[in-house]
């Protein structure tokens, strides 16, 4: 078989074998989404999630993978609606808080500043201040290792009238509060090093 010499760079001087994590990690700033999912008496509940994407134009849907232990998880194989939201600047310490706990244990709208909103087309709520809101019905799912993949419609969309910007989770070396969270005009305005 014939391989172009041109592809090969000098292995280690220019390209080296790292544990997984350390390329992981090279994948900041990463965006981050609320996922608001009602418990079978429609009482929400709210979980942030780095891995999430749009999946399909038309009709437009959108994915979040969820480790089985989180009290979304659960939630999501029995709901038929959900909401997605992108939180904006004013979510900083709500990101860190709905991250750390679970709904499992504490009634996480309660226990923050979260204000909720009425959605127009599913029961579950919007989230005030947040940069977009995507209400969505259930969809496909797929188990991917220890997550699964919940891919839902989304059949209406908010944006806030004061906040246009979602947060960027900008890695573990900004440390594990909200300073870890920034939008990308308050990451160009600020210093491009960890505090
Ligand atoms: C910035 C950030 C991103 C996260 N991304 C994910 C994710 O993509 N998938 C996941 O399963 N957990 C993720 N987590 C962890 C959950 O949000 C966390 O375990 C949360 O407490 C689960 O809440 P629940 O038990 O109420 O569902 C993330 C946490 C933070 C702070």
């Amino acid at each position: 078989m014939m391989i172009h010499a041109k592809i090969w760079a000098s292995y280690g001087d220019t390209v080296k074998r790292v544990p997984l994590g350390e390329a992981v990690s090279r994948k900041s700033p990463e965006s981050v989404v609320f996922i608001v999912a009602p418990d079978g008496d429609g009482n929400p509940n709210v979980m942030p999630a780095g891995w999430s994407m749009f999946t399909s134009n038309d009709p437009l849907m959108i994915a979040v993978s969820v480790g089985f232990p989180r009290h979304t998880h659960g939630l999501l194989e029995d709901a038929d609606e959900y909401v997605i939201a992108f939180p904006s600047r004013a979510h900083k310490e709500d990101v860190v808080f709905c991250g750390s706990n679970s709904g499992a244990d504490i009634d996480k709208i309660e226990a923050s500043d979260l204000t909720l909103a009425e959605a127009a087309v599913v029961s579950t709520p919007l989230l005030e201040d947040a940069a977009a809101c995507f209400e969505c019905r259930s969809g496909p799912s797929l188990e991917t290792g220890d997550h699964t993949i919940f891919a839902g419609e989304v059949v209406a969309a908010h944006v806030s009238e004061r906040y246009d910007e979602r947060l960027k989770n900008l890695g573990r070396d900004w440390g594990d509060g909200p300073e870890r969270f920034k939008t990308l005009s308050e990451l160009l305005d600020s210093k491009l090093t960890p505090p």
